[in-house]
């Protein structure tokens, strides 16, 4: 995919440029191994190892342990991080990251457990109320106040990308809503990204985390252009996400190639290292370009179908509690996306079909969304993804409901290319009950 340069002229009132942020990352089969020399090299000698109870005694942790110790440093263990984190369950991991008097982190997990480490290492660096960081309007929205102390973030999935973000998402009990805290100052100093790491995943999650590493990508290069970003904020107060731009369109159409030849590979056949290995690059990609882009509609609406849904339980996810995998949640609201917001920018919706793999012969601009949305669905029937929101028991009584608990996401929902309100939110979750 070309960069659209010609897309990005500056319009009146546009910021005057676009920041981006990004990790010192170290990709390769083994990579885990060379934790300890990077925390030496940081300067870490007492660390705070992050992971959550089901990794703990698995042999990632324990590759990372072996080598923090080769490289002679201390580690603080903290197994207790909640999957899909609280404030509370941030608040915890805080007050245990300040009493442990480290000088570093080290975070072995998904993005539950990078996101953590990164919200303890900002609360124990910087003290301060929770919500003074938390996202405006519904937290202060405060600028970080300085660095943070180094961390090696280590992902275990190949979806999330949070090895690469500054961001932290979890969910505010008082709201019962998802929201995150965003600064370049989060982002982790180095990533360890190892592709043995999705050898022992199963089937199930490499299709989620696969699905959020696609939408990730598609969200990028179809944000709101960075140009006619609302109300820019400019130079060291310039947001994280600031919209679709050449960087982020790079990054992701390197993503979403390797999405539409190694997904259904990758999700099919858990000895094919060379589709799960590329999967894991493509993760990593596109959780760059979206830390500067940012996500839109299908993160926006993916947060009401997760908390809404009752009794779901997928192959593969800890047991117990219902749970609907974070890609999951995303990708079932992709197609009707697609159909909505491709007018706004066919080419660049066509664009992305084509890097899926989509044949373009006889596509028109008419066609984009059809076509865009033609091929995740192929993708998420050839991945045994649920067929639509129907499926996961949604019905046209619950419109209010999903709607009402999208509301919150406004952040991510306004940097759709088009504007959205409540009923375009009603019509969104219908077009998404089932898709064939
Ligand atoms: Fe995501």
């Amino acid at each position: 995919m070309a960069c659209c340069h010609a897309d990005f002229a500056l319009v009146e009132g546009s910021d005057r440029g676009f920041t981006l942020g990004m990790p010192t990352f170290t990709f390769g089969a083994g990579v885990l191994a060379e934790a300890g020399a990077n925390a030496a090299e940081l300067g870490i000698r007492r660390a705070a190892l992050f992971t959550d109870r089901y990794l703990a005694a698995g042999e990632h942790v324990a590759k990372v342990k072996a080598a923090l110790a080769e490289s002679h440093v201390d580690v603080v263990m903290y197994d207790e991080v909640q999957i899909e984190p609280t404030d509370r369950s941030l608040q915890q991991a805080a007050l245990f990251a300040r009493e442990a008097r480290v000088d570093g982190y080290v975070s072995v997990g998904g993005g539950s457990v990078m996101d953590t480490c990164k919200a303890a290492n900002l609360y124990a660096t910087h003290p301060a109320q929770f919500m003074t960081f938390v996202n405006a309007p519904i937290g202060a929205g405060q600028r970080v106040p300085g660095v943070l102390k180094p961390h090696i973030a280590c992902p275990t999935t190949c979806g999330t990308g949070s090895e690469t973000t500054g961001i932290a998402i979890f969910t505010l009990s008082s709201l019962n809503a998802k929201t995150g805290i965003l600064s370049r100052r989060l982002i982790p100093t180095v990533a360890l990204v190892d592709p043995d790491v999705t050898k022992s995943l199963p089937a199930n999650v490499v299709a989620s985390t696969g699905f959020d590493c696609m939408s990730h990508a598609l969200e990028s290069v179809t944000a709101r252009l960075w140009p006619r970003r609302l109300n820019p904020a400019q130079g060291i107060a310039r947001p994280v996400s600031q919209g679709a731009n050449p960087f982020s369109d790079a990054l992701a159409a390197q993503a979403l190639d390797s999405v539409g030849k190694y997904l259904v590979r990758a999700v099919r056949d858990a000895a094919d290292i060379e589709a799960r290995t590329e999967m894991m690059y493509a993760a990593m990609l596109a959780g760059i370009a979206f830390n500067a882009a940012g996500c839109h509609l299908p993160h926006g609406l993916s947060y009401a179908v997760s908390g809404l849904t009752r009794d779901w339980h997928v192959a593969g996810y800890p047991e117990g509690k219902s749970l609907v995998p974070h890609g999951m949640a995303v990708v079932l609201n992709n197609p009707s996306v697609w159909r909505h917001t491709a007018p706004a920018h066919p080419e660049r919706h066509l664009r992305c079909a084509q890097c899926l793999g989509a044949d373009l012969r006889d596509a028109s601009s008419d066609d984009a969304g059809e076509v865009l949305a033609g091929r995740v669905i192929e993708l998420m029937r050839a991945t045994g993804m649920p067929n639509g929101l129907a499926a996961l028991g949604f019905d046209d009584t619950q419109l209010d409901a999903l709607a009402t608990g999208a509301e919150p996401q406004y952040r991510v929902i306004r940097n759709a290319p088009v504007d959205i309100g409540r009923d375009e939110l009603k019509r969104l979750y219908r077009a998404a009950l089932t898709y064939w």
